[in-house]
């Protein structure tokens, strides 16, 4: 019916009106709202017909999971690391999956993701709403800046931080004392059951800070043990319900402010980040009453000195200042403590459950050290079981089970799929380190599969990714090694590692945390074994 038809309310009188306006108009039969229709119904097909192709799956997408525009697939009954846990099992090893608007590759074969890493459309950040907080959402900083500031941010805090560990004081006497410190610590308590969280904490920190700043820090200091908390908060609510906004940051806008705060603590992770600014802008303040030009004693001093120097350069194509440098702080305070005290929790804890890799470890120290010193780094070359055992401490921790999410910035070819422009990328680094492809045995704890036929230790090894790969890969990757190195072999000296009487420890992580596997906390005993030095 033509009333129906045009959305007119069935009126007996409007009809003949109509009808009597069709009589008159035998040429016009289309009347207005007619044509309107007409309009609206090929509106919304051709915008059914631009959603369909706009969301066309990609040619040659890696196979995975597509789902619905706007939302991707979501819809599962199970938990978010279970359902990406289930990706490689069901689509292999390289595997697709839209959550929201942007695609996830999980890439899980090592060749795969030595190419892909390597590749420089995939040495760009993921824009992570979890990331980017850190730096204010600013294009700032080294660990989540790309382009031109990461290259210039990166060259400079590469080329710096080896200046400070290897220049006017040696990076060994920066560690020396903080391993002293630790092991006084540890004799405190010798022969009960301990954490050693706090100490470790503490050591490990002063050892970047150092670098970085020229400062060190008592271990009962308030003020650092605030920040540490502070940094492992961060870390525990990066991993947590805050990553969804990673995928839809549009419910920022959208989501009521307690689910923001409260569910996924966003504010608490931007008091910290504010709190760490301040305290770092406080210490760079006092660099700038204190420094000499062009004499620097830290990171810090060497980065005025730039700034300055930059200042006066009209050529100059990057801009060197406060808020950088901030942000830059920041960065090495997170990823250079953190980290590493992690991996030593694991050494500790996989010490006490394999004693006789243990006692294998304190043999050759035994050999190589006289006991009245503590190792050197000129003792390494005589210590490589033990130089195996932290590979394969770093192999079972697999402190980033899936790397630190990358981003293609252009559509690229990998393994005869397209990787689209925008995907994030993850690799399964932890994926490598148990396949055994790669490893003896890959569920044993078994330093040897570090040691070459000549009995040296290999720390590069098909399918060991520990520190990533490619254009991004760990730049504290040497300083790191050189602390294990050096805290390990001398708390080995010392003590023996065992679990309190009457309990066994395990060495695991909490399998449903999907970015950092830390130890689960546990308390073991360290018994001496020689006399005081
Ligand atoms: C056991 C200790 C450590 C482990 C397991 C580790 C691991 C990693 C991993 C997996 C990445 C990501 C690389 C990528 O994006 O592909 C990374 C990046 C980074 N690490 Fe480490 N790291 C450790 C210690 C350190 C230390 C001591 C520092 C201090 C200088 C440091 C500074 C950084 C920085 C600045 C980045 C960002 C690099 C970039 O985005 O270009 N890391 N680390
Ligand atoms: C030291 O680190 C451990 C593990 O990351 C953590 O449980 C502990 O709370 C930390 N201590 C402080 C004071 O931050
Ligand atoms: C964050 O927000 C929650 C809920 O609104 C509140 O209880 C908490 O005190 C806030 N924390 C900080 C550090 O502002
Ligand atoms: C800036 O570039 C110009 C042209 O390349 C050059 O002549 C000049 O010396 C440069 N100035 C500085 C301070 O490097
Ligand atoms: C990564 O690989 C490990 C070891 O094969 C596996 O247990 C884990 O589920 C994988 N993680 C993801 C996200 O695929």
């Amino acid at each position: 019916m033509l009333e129906v038809a045009c959305g007119l309310r069935p009126s007996h009188a409007y009809l003949s009106e109509v009808l009597q306006f069709i009589h008159t108009h035998p040429f016009q039969r289309n009347c207005s709202h007619h044509k309107m229709l007409a309009e609206v119904l090929l509106s919304v097909l051709f915008l059914i017909v631009c959603v369909y192709f706009l969301d066309a799956k990609p040619k040659n997408l890696p196979p995975g999971l597509w789902g619905l525009p706007v939302v991707g697939y979501i819809f599962s009954t199970l938990p978010f690391p279970e359902q990406i846990k289930n990706l490689q099992r069901r689509f292999g090893d390289i595997a697709s999956w839209r959550i929201g608007s942007r695609i996830t590759i999980l890439i899980s074969d090592f060749a795969a993701i030595k190419s892909a890493l390597g590749h420089p459309n995939l040495a760009t950040r993921a824009d992570f709403f979890s990331f980017n907080i850190f730096s204010h959402f600013e294009n700032m900083g080294i660990l989540s800046s790309n382009g031109p500031q990461w290259q210039h941010a990166r060259r400079f805090a590469l080329h710096h931080l080896k200046d400070f560990g290897m220049g006017k004081t040696s990076l060994e006497d920066t560690i020396i004392p903080e391993v002293n410190q630790l092991i006084n610590e540890i004799s405190k308590q010798e022969g009960e059951p301990m954490e050693i969280s706090n100490a470790l904490n503490v050591s490990i920190l002063n050892v970047i800070w150092k670098l970085v700043a020229d400062r060190r820090y008592n271990i009962n200091d308030e003020e650092i043990l605030t920040f540490q908390k502070m940094i492992f908060e961060d870390f525990e609510n990066a991993q947590g319900p805050v990553m969804l906004l990673d995928y839809f940051p549009w419910l920022f806008h959208i989501l009521p402010s307690w689910v923001i705060n409260k569910v996924m603590g966003v504010n608490i992770t931007e008091y910290n980040r504010n709190t760490l600014n301040d305290f770092h802008k406080q210490i760079v303040e006092e660099h700038k009453k204190s420094r000499i030009p062009h004499n620097p004693r830290d990171y810090i001093d060497a980065y005025l000195d730039k700034e300055e120097e930059e200042k006066h350069n009209p050529n100059s194509s990057f801009k060197f200042e406060l808020f950088d440098l901030l942000i830059t702080m920041g960065d090495l305070f997170v990823a250079g403590s953190e980290t590493t005290s992690s991996t030593f929790r694991w050494m500790i804890a996989l010490m006490a459950v394999n004693p006789d890799v243990q006692t294998k470890v304190q043999a050759e120290i035994d050999a190589a050290v006289p006991r009245d010193r503590i190792p050197n780094l000129n003792d390494r070359k005589n210590l490589q079981y033990l130089e195996a055992m932290l590979n394969e401490v770093h192999r079972h921790a697999s402190f980033t089970p899936l790397g630190i999410p990358h981003m293609v910035s252009e559509d690229t070819d990998l393994e005869g799929y397209v990787l689209p422009k925008g995907s994030i990328v993850m690799a399964n680094t932890s994926n490598c380190h148990f396949n055994p492809r790669y490893w003896k045995y890959p569920k044993t704890f078994y330093p040897e599969h570090f040691i070459d036929e000549k009995g040296k230790c290999m720390n590069k090894k098909e399918g060991f990714l520990p520190f990533s790969i490619g254009r991004r890969v760990c730049l504290g990757e040497t300083l790191a090694r050189t602390e294990l190195f050096l805290f390990t072999s001398a708390v080995l000296q010392q003590f023996t590692i065992k679990s309190p009487p009457g309990e066994k420890i395990v060495a695991e992580t909490d399998p449903s945390k999907l970015i950092f596997n830390h130890v689960k906390p546990y308390k073991v005993v360290f018994e001496r074994r020689t006399q005081t030095i």
